[in-house]
């Protein structure tokens, strides 16, 4: 399965330049199977408060921004994830998108908000679906949600080959645990990340494929521009030896780990 990840800078609040871009973005990409775009690559991110996010929200209920992604996909048989502003009725949600060429459409919304997006999105409601790719399962994370362990073994319990993840990250911790996650785990994980400015907020850039062994297997640089291409194996992920006597899931110890509901 071959991968391109798009690396750019969105502007914030200019949807109209942002599609036009990623829809450039995505014709250079050739013979992929999959692209995944970084988080809200539709609208940018540091919204001035919840009412600029609206405006911004219904400024790309015009754009149809999804639709064009799925017409792209459909048109070039290829498989799109993005991150996006979602707006339903007043609710405002840092929502990913994953479309399928045969026209179906899969959203994740982000569960764990980051700073002030705690004044501008509800938290994600619909859990941690999975999505099929040829004879593949893929999850979605968005940014953030990195941070939190549980939701990385729920997927892979539910049989998760690969993570998307969607981000604009501002720290450099993603870089230690999402390598850690896909080792823990035994999956591929694809992190987008954009780079560039918004205020004070400098986005670290660094798009990276992390195996399921837990090694980095391609990266960008923190303020490349362009399209990262990988070839991934996911029947990789479906190996849940660690060592030659130990299994991933068998060897977890779930009624040692009671605590973990009641503290
Ligand atoms: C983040 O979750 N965008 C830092």
């Amino acid at each position: 399965m071959r991968v391109a990840q798009i690396q750019f800078e969105p502007k914030l609040g200019d949807c109209s330049y942002n599609l036009k871009r990623i829809i450039n973005f995505l014709s250079q990409c050739k013979d992929v199977d999959l692209i995944v775009l970084p988080e809200l690559a539709n609208s940018g991110y540091l919204f001035d408060g919840r009412d600029h996010a609206l405006e911004v929200a219904n400024q790309l209920s015009c754009l149809n921004y999804l639709d064009s992604l799925a017409e792209f996909s459909s048109a070039n048989d290829v498989f799109i994830v993005s991150g996006y502003l979602e707006k339903v009725d007043d609710k405002l949600y840092n929502s990913s998108v994953f479309i399928s060429p045969d026209g179906s459409r899969g959203n994740y919304r982000k569960i764990h908000l980051f700073m002030d997006e705690k004044k501008i999105f509800e938290p994600g409601n619909l859990g941690l679906p999975l999505f099929n790719i040829g004879n593949y399962k893929l999850g979605m994370l968005i940014c953030f949600d990195y941070l939190f362990p549980e939701i990385w073994r729920i997927m892979a319990l539910k049989g998760a080959d690969l993570i998307v993840h969607p981000s604009n990250l501002i720290t450099q911790n993603a870089y230690i645990v999402v390598p850690a996650q896909a080792l823990m785990n035994g999956y591929y994980v694809i992190t987008s990340n954009r780079i560039g400015r918004e205020g004070e907020i400098i986005f670290c850039g660094k798009s990276l494929v992390v195996d399921p062994r837990g090694n980095i297997v391609n990266t960008l640089g923190a303020l490349d521009e362009g399209i990262l291409y990988t070839d991934i194996d996911p029947k990789l992920s479906q190996n849940k030896m660690i060592t030659s006597g130990n299994h991933i899931f068998h060897d977890r110890r779930p009624k040692e780990y009671m605590d973990l509901y009641d503290l």
